[in-house]
């Protein structure tokens, strides 16, 4: 096999959540090396017992020398629009206008095959540049849209997640399928891209009002269809979304109930936003292992309110990271975390730093149940990984210079940093950024 040697300040969150209920439970190394080979982790250590390394592997490896830099898996981006990456700030509305005034119409520039080949190829791209090497990610109506990011994604060997949205009512014509289309387009996606590589397809019902309840069953149906298909949805993002679908679904309990009587919640089923949820549902999320994606940035700027970070994890519920680009206004996972933390400020339960990049790497891992594959370093590990540089702008250095320990060092650079900080990506060991 290639072994492939890094040398850094290793950091990284650690498996078993039970045995570790806070989550902050992390192997920190601070002149460490990474051991991979052909791509996958071996194992981690302290430079200096380099030794326990067999002279076997070591004799023949690659080295790459990154002393000095910070580290960590790559991180896991549990909710995004890759078609929605040129209207990030649209001003001025809330989500069902900001829906209808800019998303549907930019969306359906996603007919098009090019738009979505050069979009797909520009958002990858800037993924990487963000740190950020494994989304689950939304396309447009147009299973066209799907293939442009499946192909890039599997192109660079990528752990990805991608849908196309199936919305069959409450939205313009150029973007909306019947159920019976969307059951065979999404059928189709699945046979040509899940499981191909280290892609997954995720069934993408948008959301409960702009499908009918015909379209719902087809979507619960797809999600048993096949082993390991994801499913991904919004829940309870903005009050008059609440109550719309109190009114389209009378006879459902709750907006999550909506979700639960068309088979669409359990393992690998991931809802964004979840911010206006009754105790019931934070209950029923955590007793079928439905996962949600805290989305700060899109939250703060559409208007919608505050997650509850506090209440929902404690519930017993997976929660991962997510920039819901374009509702969401960065790319960047250091930033949304910094936007994360504002809020939970907001809510009188700060996020420790540590947990903050637990959630960025283990923690979306686990929401996204690929936690066996990536999210942190343990042997047999993917070896997706980024590397940090702590001091990247003046304000970083000026800053680091006053910082001493590991947890206040982690959180300036929350606070302060963002992609300037990322100065590579690898994939499977290799350089990709
Ligand atoms: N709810 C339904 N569709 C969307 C979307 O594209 N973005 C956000 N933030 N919420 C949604
Ligand atoms: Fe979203």
């Amino acid at each position: 096999p290639a072994h492939f040697i890094v040398r850094g300040s290793i950091l990284h969150f650690l498996q078993d959540p039970a045995q570790y209920p806070d989550a902050e439970a992390f192997e920190y190394l601070d002149d460490g090396y990474l051991w991979l080979a052909d791509g996958f982790v071996q194992g981690t250590g302290h430079w200096q017992q380099l030794g326990d390394i067999p002279a076997a592997a070591r004799d023949h490896a690659t080295w790459a020398d990154h002393s000095g830099h910070l580290i960590l898996p790559g991180l896991i981006d549990t909710h995004m629009h890759y078609v929605q990456a040129g209207m990030i700030g649209s001003f001025g509305c809330r989500l069902l206008d900001w829906l209808n005034d800019y998303t549907f119409p930019a969306e359906a520039a996603f007919a098009d095959p090019e738009v979505a080949r050069v979009t797909a190829k520009f958002v990858i791209d800037r993924l990487l540049a963000h740190g950020t090497t494994t989304a689950s990610v939304f396309g447009s109506v147009h299973p066209q849209s799907v293939d442009a990011f499946m192909a890039e994604a599997d192109r660079r060997g990528l752990r990805m997640l991608c849908g196309k949205a199936m919305m069959d009512r409450y939205c313009p014509p150029e973007v909306r399928d019947t159920a019976e289309q969307s059951g065979r387009d999404s059928a189709d996606l699945i046979s040509r891209w899940h499981g191909k590589g280290r892609l997954r397809y995720t069934v993408t019902p948008r959301f409960a009002p702009t499908s009918t309840p015909e379209q719902l069953t087809i979507a619960g149906e797809l999600y048993r269809s096949k082993p390991d298909l994801h499913v991904q949805s919004h829940l309870a993002e903005n009050d008059k979304e609440v109550a719309w679908v109190a009114e389209l679904f009378p006879q459902q309990r709750d907006y999550l109930d909506v979700y639960e009587h068309f088979g669409l919640t359990g393992p690998r089923t991931i809802y964004g936003h979840c911010i206006h949820l009754t105790g019931r549902e934070q209950a029923a999320m955590a007793a079928t292992g439905t996962a949600a994606a805290f989305c700060p940035t899109s939250n703060l700027f559409l208007g919608s309110g505050m997650f509850d970070y506090q209440s929902v994890a404690g519930a017993g519920v997976r929660v991962g990271l997510a920039t819901d680009v374009g509702g969401g206004t960065s790319l960047s996972m250091i930033r949304t975390l910094a936007e994360a933390y504002k809020v939970s400020q907001a809510r009188h339960h700060p996020l420790s730093p540590m947990r903050g990049w637990y959630l960025a790497t283990l923690g979306g891992a686990r929401a996204l149940y690929l936690d066996q594959f990536i999210g942190n370093f343990a042997s047999g590990r993917e070896g997706d990984f980024i590397v940090l540089k702590l001091d990247a702008t003046p304000e970083l250095a000026f800053r680091m210079e006053r910082a001493h320990t590991l947890a206040e060092r982690l959180f300036a650079m929350t606070t302060l940093g963002d992609e300037r900080c990322v100065v590579a990506t690898y994939i499977l060991g290799q350089r990709a950024h």
